[in-house]
């Protein structure tokens, strides 16, 4: 429900002290939050929005979920930090064990604690790096791992992200992304036979990029930030064959997709493979800052000191973390999951048939974009219409992000119902008519 137009007084008083204050990152709108329960938001001039935006996919379980706030509370009175690299707490194992217990393949797996994504990306590089003693690593153009210089050597999904840093990234070494909306090589699948993996061994391994010099390949399952992209059938499986020949391990970059965001625990298990280091962060700790790598125990390191930090494993994280399992399970989310995001893209593909504007519908469970493009025929996109229906959407009350260059991305809260789900896409479809209307 809007009572004042976004941004109201308050919250602008505020976004003042913030622009005067704060670094310039990447704020898309201007939202101040004052409280949130579930899917709904109260912004700082009593507006209440529904929130598809999840804290860029952190609130799985809901804003707030009550057993999260208790178990929380809980652990900041007993003790909230102990250097858990340096001494032991029964409850980071506890969540280890958890972690290796949902992450894909029944091998054996060791956990190593992060305190955000881009530090997940840094450890999953570097163990890949000391394992193998390789130089380099390969991932996808399009691809979002990170911002800080080891995660950033592989994030391409924008030029802004690298422009004037790139001189400080080193070992990177990129392929053209599985993008069949917008096919690199013009082909259709399955005609194309996969080329867009083939291609690794054909051509780069060939020509461009020694196979012996590869640490590791890194992947998101759906590519966040670049698009949400979804690689087809088959392109997991034969990459991590063509990865095998050659010692080559593969990182799978979870930290927008897993804990549950596609109806899985890991997105990864979508496309059937059994990944040596999976990342994770985001929504582990349920908006406390945690992040973990989970990892084939093998890849252990065997001297200590080779990598550590202060705060991985912070006790309050994770207990978040822990409770957020428990929901998860206790609440079937991963079934609800699945069930709304059917339903949330059979709702997006009506408004697709209204709107020839609405170029490709995709996504997994609940992690779902349409990209936007100014004909069908052209595919050329339309980024300023996507950014006029993010406008007229925050306008109306619906909360929602960008990603790729004219993509909106869906990610609500996964415990989320239909009804829920009627109300964003009647905000959206208002909000396409508005912004067509400019
Ligand atoms: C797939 C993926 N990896 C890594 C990151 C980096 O996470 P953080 O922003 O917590 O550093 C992100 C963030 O959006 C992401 O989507």
């Amino acid at each position: 429900m809007i009572r004042v137009p976004i941004p109201g007084p308050k919250a602008q008083r505020i976004i003042q002290a913030d622009e005067a204050s704060m670094a310039t990152t990447t704020k898309t709108s201007p939202i101040v939050a004052e409280s949130a329960l579930g899917v709904w938001v109260t912004d700082v001039d009593g507006n209440r929005l529904l929130d598809f935006a999840a804290g860029i996919s952190v609130l799985n379980v809901g804003h707030s979920h009550p057993a999260v706030v208790q178990a929380v509370r809980e652990q900041a009175g007993r003790l909230s930090h102990f250097a858990g690299t340096d001494f032991y707490y029964e409850n980071q194992t506890r969540l280890a064990e958890r972690l290796a217990a949902i992450a894909p393949g029944s091998h054996a797996k060791k956990v190593f604690y992060t305190n955000s994504g881009t530090e997940s990306a840094e450890a999953a590089l570097k163990l890949a790096r000391w394992n193998r003693q390789r130089p380099l690593t390969v991932g996808l153009l399009g691809a979002f791992h990170g911002r800080t210089l080891g995660a950033l050597t592989m994030t391409t999904s924008k030029p802004v992200q690298r422009s004037r840093f790139n001189a400080y990234t080193g070992g990177g070494q990129h392929i053209p992304a599985p993008y069949c909306y917008r096919c690199p090589y013009k082909l259709e699948y399955p005609s194309c036979d996969l080329h867009c993996a083939k291609i690794l061994k054909e051509l780069y391994f060939e020509t461009s990029i020694p196979p012996d010099d590869v640490a590791a390949f890194i992947a998101e399952p759906v590519m966040g930030e670049g698009g949400y992209i979804v690689p087809p059938k088959g392109w997991h499986a034969a990459i991590k064959s063509i990865l095998d020949e050659h010692g080559i391990l593969f990182i799978d970059d979870e930290v927008q997709s897993g804990i549950g965001r596609t109806g899985y625990w890991f997105a990864i298990e979508h496309h059937g493979i059994v990944p040596d280091i999976v990342t994770t962060a985001k929504a582990l700790g349920s908006g406390l800052p945690i992040g973990a790598i989970i990892f084939r125990a093998d890849l252990d390191y065997t001297k200590s000191g080779a990598h550590s930090n202060t705060f991985g494993g912070n006790l309050v994280a994770v207990a978040g973390a822990l409770a957020t399992l428990d929901v998860i399970e206790r609440e079937h989310v991963l079934q609800n999951t699945r069930t709304q995001g059917a339903y949330l893209q059979t709702r997006l593909r009506e408004l697709q048939v209204k709107y020839e504007e609405i170029g490709d519908v995709r996504g997994l469970g609940l992690m779902v974009a349409t990209e936007f493009v100014t004909s069908r025929t052209t595919q050329e996109p339309a980024v300023r219409l996507r950014d006029r229906i993010l406008q007229e959407s925050y306008r109306r009350g619906l909360i929602l992000l960008p990603c790729g260059r004219s993509s909106i991305r869906y990610i609500p809260p996964l415990i989320i119902q239909r009804e829920e789900i009627d109300e964003g896409v009647e905000i959206l479809d208002a909000a396409i008519q508005a912004a067509r209307a400019r």
